[in-house]
């Protein structure tokens, strides 16, 4: 299949589902995602898709060099040609969050290939491919994609997700909690949605002490929405991502680190797509790193007293061959007794 045919096939296939979802599940959120997408029924002459990678990957350390493509698809070939493409920028910083045009180029031209780096936090925002807007009966498609250059040890962390899952099913609800270095009322819950390409704080925000949570539902299907804390002096936490699934089959995992010599259960998740409803205990088969390792007949297996070597790429995959994605667990070094010897040994030496 080419490219393009995947491109079309997508936003179709975007379209059908969340018809299909709003008649299931009352539809009770409405996102301007909703609103934004009943575009699509309008008669518009042409749909034209960006297609935006970066290359080798969004999450980034200080000096990394990245390669942004965007591109187009065109369903009937003929506007898509003759329009701009532009390549924006929102900066992350508070305060300074202004669109910025990057390259602007004619779409027919070759696409759009912008080398980012090496990185400083300057770099980090919210980068789009967009359509010019000099076709009103052109319905594009815009993409949007968050660029995160990593803190070297931030004093605020994300240290609770609701579920222990990173892939959630259409309209679940979970809450993301963080834990703050200080009572300042002023950090504040963020979130980015790709799907709308906005950076904004997290509605509904309940703060206790030196805990701050914000509860809300999963997106639409493909849909990422990246969750971090932050206050005005530009302080923030770490970055958690939370996407949303189109396939029925999820897999409960810690997201976010687990210590070494923990026990770790891992559960194979299914919704039922016509009545919504959530089971697990069924016969499931569990892969790592893309194997089939382990099977069970109540969906169900722990890891013991984890390792390093316990790190990796899980998913399972039900007796109807229906297959969660695939969910990374990350084990850390227990930061106790024998690790603090080793620690008093480096202030020692340094
Ligand atoms: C779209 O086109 C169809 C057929 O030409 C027409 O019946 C309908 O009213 C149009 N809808 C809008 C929103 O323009
Ligand atoms: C990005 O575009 C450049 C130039 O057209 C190309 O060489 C490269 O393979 C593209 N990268 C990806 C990930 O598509
Ligand atoms: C979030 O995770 C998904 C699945 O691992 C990945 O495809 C996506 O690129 C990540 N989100 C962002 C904003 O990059
Ligand atoms: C998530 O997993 C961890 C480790 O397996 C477990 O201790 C914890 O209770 C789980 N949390 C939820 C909400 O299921
Ligand atoms: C979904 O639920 C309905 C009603 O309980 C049931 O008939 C159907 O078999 C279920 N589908 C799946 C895939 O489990």
């Amino acid at each position: 299949m080419t490219l393009a045919s995947v491109c079309g096939l997508l936003l179709l296939c975007v379209h059908f589902y969340f018809v299909d979802a709003d008649n299931i599940f009352d539809g009770s959120s409405s996102h301007s995602v909703q609103r934004r997408d009943t575009n699509t029924k309008r008669n518009y002459t042409d749909v034209v898709a960006t297609r935006f990678t970066v290359s080798p990957t969004w999450y980034l350390n200080v000096g990394d060099t990245i390669v942004i493509n965007c591109t187009t698809h065109s369903d009937k070939g003929n506007y898509g040609d003759k329009m701009d493409l532009l390549l924006t920028w929102t900066k992350m910083s508070p305060g300074e969050r202004t669109k910025k045009v990057l390259v602007r180029q004619r779409a027919s031209e070759s696409p759009i290939s912008y080398v980012l780096g090496p990185v400083t936090h300057e770099h980090q925002g919210v980068y789009s491919c967009n359509g010019d807007g000099s076709f009103p009966d052109v319905y594009v498609r815009d993409w949007h994609q968050m660029i995160w250059v990593a803190d070297a040890s931030p004093r605020a962390s994300i240290d609770v997700i609701s579920h222990n899952r990173s892939q959630f099913f259409h309209n679940e609800m979970f809450t993301v909690s963080c834990q703050l270095p200080d009572d300042n009322t002023q950090w504040k819950m963020m979130r980015h949605i790709n799907w709308l390409g906005d950076l904004t704080e997290c509605p509904n925000q309940v703060s206790s002490g030196r805990r701050l949570s914000c509860t809300v539902r999963s997106g639409h299907p493909w849909s990422d929405q990246l969750f971090w804390c932050e206050n005005p002096a530009g302080e923030r936490s770490n970055v958690l991502n939370v996407t949303t699934t189109v396939v029925m089959i999820a897999l409960d995992i810690p997201r976010l680190p687990v210590l070494e010599g923990e026990d770790v259960t891992l559960r194979c998740v299914h919704r039922n797509r016509t009545t919504g409803e959530i089971s697990y205990n069924f016969e499931a088969f569990f892969y790592k790193n893309g194997r089939v390792t382990w099977h069970d007949y109540n969906g169900l297996i722990t890891l013991e007293a984890v390792t390093k070597a316990d790190e990796g790429l899980y998913r399972c995959k039900n007796t109807m061959r229906e297959q969660s994605h695939d969910s990374w667990l990350t084990v850390k070094a227990r930061p106790e007794a024998d690790q603090k010897e080793k620690k008093d040994d480096v202030i020692k030496t340094a």
